[in-house]
């Protein structure tokens, strides 16, 4: 890959040279010169000792974001493959995706990374059983899993992302739109058949927010995605769950000014339950990537007030990374007992090039569980702070 050879670790498209031919690296060029955003991250390479940046939907494309593997110096000029992305994003080793490549990408790139959902679970002062709405592959679902919450039952529009669900999480699923009636009754019985009374029962899950407005006008409240939302509230009206968990991009605190989260909030506001926000960066939880998620949980008033995650991991600072990325588990860590691939190599059938190395590699690699890995992390940075 001739673009990938001129771009060192940390670096991006600044540092192809210009007589490189590219359709993507000329509007790109256009679009900096005319002052609409840097694009720091396309055909950007991960430097070794960082964590990566946000693991999109396009991490196959070079030109669409930080995607170049970190291994400059052994010639590994390519993008992420699949198995090296689903690490980053902490979705082990044994967890099988189906579906096409591009359905595959969209599984990785849109999940909650399990292990920061894992720790959102463990500040719940109890476990119980959980529906998952907007499930995807099941990122958010395999970390309440790993807490020790049941599954009972998932919706998502797409089949190939629910086979992934099924194989990893729970056969019980719902494939469909939820907007569709059969499909929102069907999930309401379910939920009916299941739900034990003595077991708490929450629902997990954010509806795709993009496009929401609370503009009044007929073109706002039209638009599909709108919809998403109040299909979500209608749900939670319809089951009365003990609690819900609200995921969604950072990005919906700054639309129309606050306007659209303000709007949400308060719609999302019961009598006799608490509704707590937090603003989680997974590079503070042991994930060796920068993505931020916003929370939003509603619980029994009883249960009290809850403390977000982190109070143990913050003291994983690591002095030796220039950013402000405390915790921080870097990409070389996360990856580098995965073989050496050429462009275009998949991979996912080899073995691995080393015993682990690391214990992320470990947690990965299925050897020690989520709960020791988190246990370590933080005697190492007892042990280091000595
Ligand atoms: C951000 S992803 C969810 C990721 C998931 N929580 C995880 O951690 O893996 C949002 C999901 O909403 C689903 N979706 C979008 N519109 C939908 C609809 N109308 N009905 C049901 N699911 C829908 C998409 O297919 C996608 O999987």
């Amino acid at each position: 890959m001739a673009i990938g050879v001129s771009v060192p670790p940390g670096g991006n498209w600044k540092n192809v040279p210009h007589h490189i031919p590219s359709k993507r690296l000329e509007s790109i060029r256009a679009s900096y010169a005319a002052g609409s955003g840097s694009r720091s991250t396309y055909y950007g390479r991960l430097h070794p000792d960082f964590p990566a940046y946000t693991i999109n939907t396009y991490f196959n494309r070079p030109g669409n974001g930080c995607h170049l593997h970190y291994d400059f110096e052994g010639g590994q000029h390519r993008v992420l493959s699949e198995r090296e992305a689903a690490r980053l994003q902490s979705f082990p080793d044994s967890f099988v995706f189906h579906g096409n490549h591009g359905s595959i990408q969209k599984q990785i790139g849109n999940a909650v990374p399990p292990l920061l959902a894992y720790q959102i679970a463990g500040q719940l002062p109890h476990t119980g059983a959980y529906v998952d709405l907007f499930s995807g592959a099941g990122g958010f679902a395999l970390g309440f899993k790993w807490a020790g919450w049941t599954p009972i039952v998932a919706n998502d529009i797409d089949p190939s992302f629910l086979k992934t669900y099924a194989s990893n999480i729970h056969s019980n699923t719902i494939v469909g739109d939820i907007r569709d009636k059969s499909v929102f009754k069907r999930l309401v019985e379910a939920v009916k058949d299941s739900r034990k009374a003595d077991e708490p029962l929450f629902v997990l899950g954010g509806p795709p927010c993009q496009g929401f407005s609370t503009a009044g006008n007929r073109r706002t409240q039209d638009d599909e995605r709108n919809h998403l939302f109040n299909e979500y509230r209608a749900f939670v009206s319809a089951v009365k769950p003990d609690g819900f968990v609200f995921e969604n991009v950072p990005g919906l605190l700054n639309m129309e000014g606050g306007a659209v989260f303000q709007h949400i909030h308060r719609r999302l506001v019961t009598p006799g339950r608490s509704l707590t926000k937090w603003l989680l960066r997974s590079e503070e939880y042991g994930i060796p990537q920068r993505r931020t998620r916003l929370i939003l949980l509603s619980t029994p008033k009883r249960w009290g007030t809850l403390e977000s995650p982190g109070k143990g991991t913050e003291l994983l600072k690591r002095d030796d990374i220039p950013l402000s990325l405390p915790n921080a588990i870097s990409v070389k860590e996360a990856l580098s007992d995965l073989p050496a691939l050429s462009q275009g190599q998949d991979g996912s059938g080899l073995g691995y090039c080393s015993e682990p190395l690391t214990n992320y590699q470990r947690l990965m690699r299925g050897l020690i569980s989520p709960a020791d890995y988190l246990a370590l992390l933080r005697q190492q940075e007892l042990v280091e702070n000595d």
